[in-house]
């Protein structure tokens, strides 16, 4: 038989993250030969990073597969590689619908280091919830009352708290709740603020049914399965990408000759060349370097897409414990800071008040697996400024926060981690959002490859992947590997070999 016109095709993967990992998965399993992927630093995993304290693992990036059930192609991997536990693959769990958030066993720790009244703040809870989920009922209705999910939010909650509740100290209470909440939306949306994001297309991001689940193993164990499947040494590690010439056929600017019409150029000089590139480089890293990434430059839609959209930053504080200081069914640990009932920035002064961005401390479970660790969340500036700290000032920091949250001076931490997703150079902050005045179209622009259609060149040179062009699955793991399919099936269709599933199994 005749080997199909394509797979002898030069594809540079520009990024070992799960995007360029799918992408490569798929175009190999389809016969390509020549597929390389090339990337910055000395892993694979991108994003997906699992680390450990005192010999128990931690995940730096990313936590959970959201929505694990069949639909999710994340889930389907990590089952068909036997790497999560059997609750998680239970049928029953796999139809939990939790549109947004766990059901999880909160406490409440106030400032004045009280324990505030579950059935007290639940009325709180549930109007921020109601409130959350209409936000997103107003996509592609042309309804939204206002332009960011932050200034509704607001707006409605304080509308709704001083219409309900008389009590002024209950009342004030729950809208500092509500400023806990809001931080914990920033670091699940990945921005500085709730102001920033886009209230029209709140919507556009779906959830998968399914209850969150974690890797047993670590989610690195997926990249390391995915990676057994790929040839050795399809990756060329520690070579960071600095410019891509493209339609270099039609430029004569150069005396060589090329036979491809691209060529990318790492830093320390060397050069790939290639029939078509797929980029799967983070938002953040092209946000910083768009300018300098191509060349020719980028097209103007691309470029303003580019620079429109959120990329944030959310990072994780991991700290461990002789004993622990909080109840055995305890799974999250909320701090409410009772002066911030106002709903205004809590943050003035960075230097002594980044802390107050941390929204809460989730419960590592179970118990056995990582003793007694705790993991705080913190988004935004202040997790950026955080990221500047030495771990001694961050450790006594938090210990004092500890200490007035729980009124327990006695509280010791024996070791902490945190991550620093901002100044990481390859990814220059954690996920993206719709930041205010985007919508979809600017996600298509981002995943548009080029050329664009019409022009007299040879097609399909620079792809696009990654977490920031998937339209509804944004932000995410799952998002991220469609992506990299996606744009395998984009050159898999170009040569008319038919998109085929990787095995017969997914
Ligand atoms: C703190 C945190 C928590 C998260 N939690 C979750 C979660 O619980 N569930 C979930 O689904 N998602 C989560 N995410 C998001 C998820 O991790 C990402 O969406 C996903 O891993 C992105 O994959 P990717 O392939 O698009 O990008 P990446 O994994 O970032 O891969 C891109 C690769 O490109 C490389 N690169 C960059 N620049 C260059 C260059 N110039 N040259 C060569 N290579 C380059 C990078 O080094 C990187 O390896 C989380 C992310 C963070 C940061
Ligand atoms: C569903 O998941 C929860 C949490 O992991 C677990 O306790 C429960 O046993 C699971 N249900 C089933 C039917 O496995
Ligand atoms: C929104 O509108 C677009 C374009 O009309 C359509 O493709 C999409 O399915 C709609 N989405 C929802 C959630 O209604």
């Amino acid at each position: 038989m005749a080997v199909p016109a394509g797979v002898d095709a030069r594809v540079v993967i520009i990024g070992c993250g799960i995007s360029g990992i799918g992408a490569a998965q798929k175009l190999i399993n389809r016969g390509f030969r020549n597929v390389r992927i090339i990337e910055a630093t000395s892993r694979s995993g991108g994003r997906i990073k699992t680390g450990s304290l005192d010999g128990k693992l931690i995940e730096i990036g990313a936590n959970w597969i959201h929505g694990p059930s069949q639909e999710n192609p994340v889930f389907r991997l990590a089952s068909h590689y036997q790497l999560l536990d059997k609750e998680s693959m239970s049928e029953e769990n796999q139809s939990v619908d939790i549109g947004g958030l766990p059901p999880l066993f909160s406490t409440w720790l106030s400032s004045s280091g009280e324990k505030l009244d579950a059935d007290l703040m639940a009325p709180a809870v549930e109007v921020f919830m109601t409130l959350l989920r209409k936000s997103q009922e107003f996509y592609n209705t042309s309804k939204a009352p206002m332009s960011t999910v932050g200034e509704f939010l607001k707006m409605e909650a304080l509308h709704i708290s001083n219409k309900e509740w008389k009590d002024d100290k209950t009342k004030k209470l729950r809208q500092a709740l509500f400023s806990t909440l809001l931080k914990l939306e920033c670091g699940i949306s990945g921005t500085h603020t709730m102001d920033d994001v886009d209230l029209a297309t709140f919507g556009m991001y779906k959830s998968l049914p399914g209850l969150d689940c974690t890797f047993p193993g670590g989610y690195e164990g997926l990249i390391n399965q995915m990676m057994k499947e790929l040839p050795k040494d399809i990756v060329l590690y520690n070579k960071p990408v600095k410019c891509i010439h493209w339609n270099s056929f039609y430029r004569q600017t150069s005396s060589k000759a090329r036979t491809h019409p691209v060529t990318v150029e790492c830093n320390n000089g060397e050069t790939f060349e290639a029939d078509h590139v797929i980029v799967t480089i983070p938002l953040g890293y092209m946000k910083k370097h768009h300018n300098t990434l191509l060349d020719p430059p980028l097209p103007q839609h691309k470029l303003h897409s580019i620079q429109r959209l959120g990329f944030g930053t959310n990072n994780k504080i991991f700290l461990e414990f002789e004993k622990p200081f909080w109840d055995e069914d305890c799974e999250v640990m909320f701090l409410v800071w009772e002066d911030e009932y106002d709903l205004q920035n809590p943050v003035s002064d960075m230097k002594t008040a980044w802390i107050r961005k941390m929204s809460c401390f989730t419960v590592l479970k179970p118990t056995e697996r990582y003793g007694h660790l705790i993991c705080g969340w913190i988004a935004g500036h202040e997790s950026e400024y955080m990221e500047t700290l030495p771990e001694e000032d961050i450790l006594h920091t938090v210990t004092q926060l500890l200490h007035r949250f729980t009124g327990d001076s006695t509280i010791v931490v024996k070791k902490l981690v945190r991550s620093r997703w901002f100044h990481d150079p390859y990814t220059c902050g954690s996920y993206s959002y719709v930041a205010k005045d985007c919508s979809g179209r600017d996600i298509d622009n981002l995943a548009e490859p080029l050329p664009l259609t019409g022009l007299n060149a040879e097609p399909l040179q620079v792809l696009f992947a990654g977490e920031a062009t998937h339209k509804s699955f944004f932000s995410t793991v799952h998002g991220a590997l469609l992506t990299g399919w996606r744009e395998a099936d984009r050159l898999l269709s170009h040569y008319n070999l038919s998109a085929r599933t990787i095995t017969a199994n997914l």
